[in-house]
């Protein structure tokens, strides 16, 4: 009670997102999102004593296991994101079908999630995520992702912590950039599927091992995770496409887009390396259907340079 410090001007996300913009259905909709990553976060932090640990016993539309948080984390964004009034559509890894908000509650938005990122860390108590993109609906009519917008862009990357003892997200870095010159020498990759992998990516990581300073390898198996190490400490991430998996494992909408628009946002690249015969830049892909897969390379422009020289000198 004798703390005097002033909560007035504390920088927390919901100040942020006013000073950002006057558009009041955007914030709710940002206000809604925030309350959702709040509660899953409760979920997760009591998820041992709540017995929230294991397999929900189902396999969802890209063929996870579904954990028991997985399919809790998705109810609570879908109730924030239905109910807030700013919603239209909702795409979820952990829906089959797109979910269509009824018409009296319904909104300007459209928001692809992955409500729990990482999920087969959960039980060793290793961290997990969520990942989130929101689009301008652009159409009555449902349609690929090219009918929708982006928001905030060009706002960059800003960096806000969940002050557990205030209950708010606090903004501590603005305009995150990548390391200078791409930072530590890290590459992140699930190396089990390497004898899957084609020539060129073989090839590339081959030689960051076996430079005279070779890289470190670091993978925690949570995309967001990884990411998040990519930007703050520099590197690259990959989960390319593999002679069992054509398109890779991640999945366009809601890991693939988000993760790429930060990672330029932040000064770096995000790739699928060479894909259906060209090297695209993963922003241009054009999805066909919710839960379509791009193989991904993104990461600092010295580290994502380097594969694509590898595609273009091996094919
Ligand atoms: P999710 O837990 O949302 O299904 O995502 C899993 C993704 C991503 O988080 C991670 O980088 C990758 O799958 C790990 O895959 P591997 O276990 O094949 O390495
Ligand atoms: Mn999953
Ligand atoms: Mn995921
Ligand atoms: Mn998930």
């Amino acid at each position: 009670a004798s703390d005097s410090v002033s909560v007035s001007q504390f920088p927390t996300l919901t100040r942020y997102v006013m000073a950002k913009t006057h558009d009041n259905e955007l914030a709710i909709l940002l206000m809604a999102l925030q309350l959702a990553c709040k509660a899953t976060s409760r979920a997760c932090n009591k998820a041992g004593i709540a017995m929230l640990f294991g397999l929900a016993g189902e396999v969802n539309s890209t063929g996870d296991d579904q954990k028991k948080l997985d399919v809790l984390s998705n109810e609570i964004f879908i109730d924030a994101l239905t109910n807030c009034g700013a919603c239209s559509i909702l795409v979820s890894e952990e829906n089959e079908e797109p979910i269509f908000v009824p018409q009296d509650k319904a909104g300007r938005f459209v928001v692809a999630f992955d409500p729990l990122d990482g999920s087969s860390n959960i039980d060793c108590n290793v961290s997990t995520g969520t990942i989130f993109a929101v689009y301008e609906k652009t159409s009555d009519k449902y349609g690929a992702a090219t009918e929708l917008v982006i928001t905030f862009k060009g706002h960059g990357v800003h960096r806000f912590t969940l002050d557990p003892s205030l209950g708010e997200f606090v903004h501590i870095q603005a305009h995150i950039k990548m390391p200078e010159g791409g930072g530590k020498k890290i590459y992140s990759c699930n190396e089990g599927n390497s004898r899957n992998w084609d020539a060129a990516i073989k090839s590339i990581v081959a030689k960051w091992k076996d430079s005279d300073k070779p890289y470190a390898a670091r993978y925690v198996g949570s995309m967001v995770s990884d990411v998040h190490r990519t930007i703050l400490y520099g590197g690259i991430y990959l989960y390319p496409a593999d002679a069992k998996s054509a398109q890779g494992k991640l999945r366009v909408l809601y890991e693939g887009f988000p993760m790429a628009f930060i990672m330029e946002q932040a000064g770096g690249s995000a790739s699928c390396g060479l894909f259906k015969g060209k090297l695209q830049r993963l922003l241009d892909i054009v999805p066909t259907s919710i839960h379509e897969k791009c193989p991904v390379v993104i990461g600092c422009n010295r580290d994502v340079e380097a594969v694509l020289n590898e595609y273009k000198a091996l094919g």
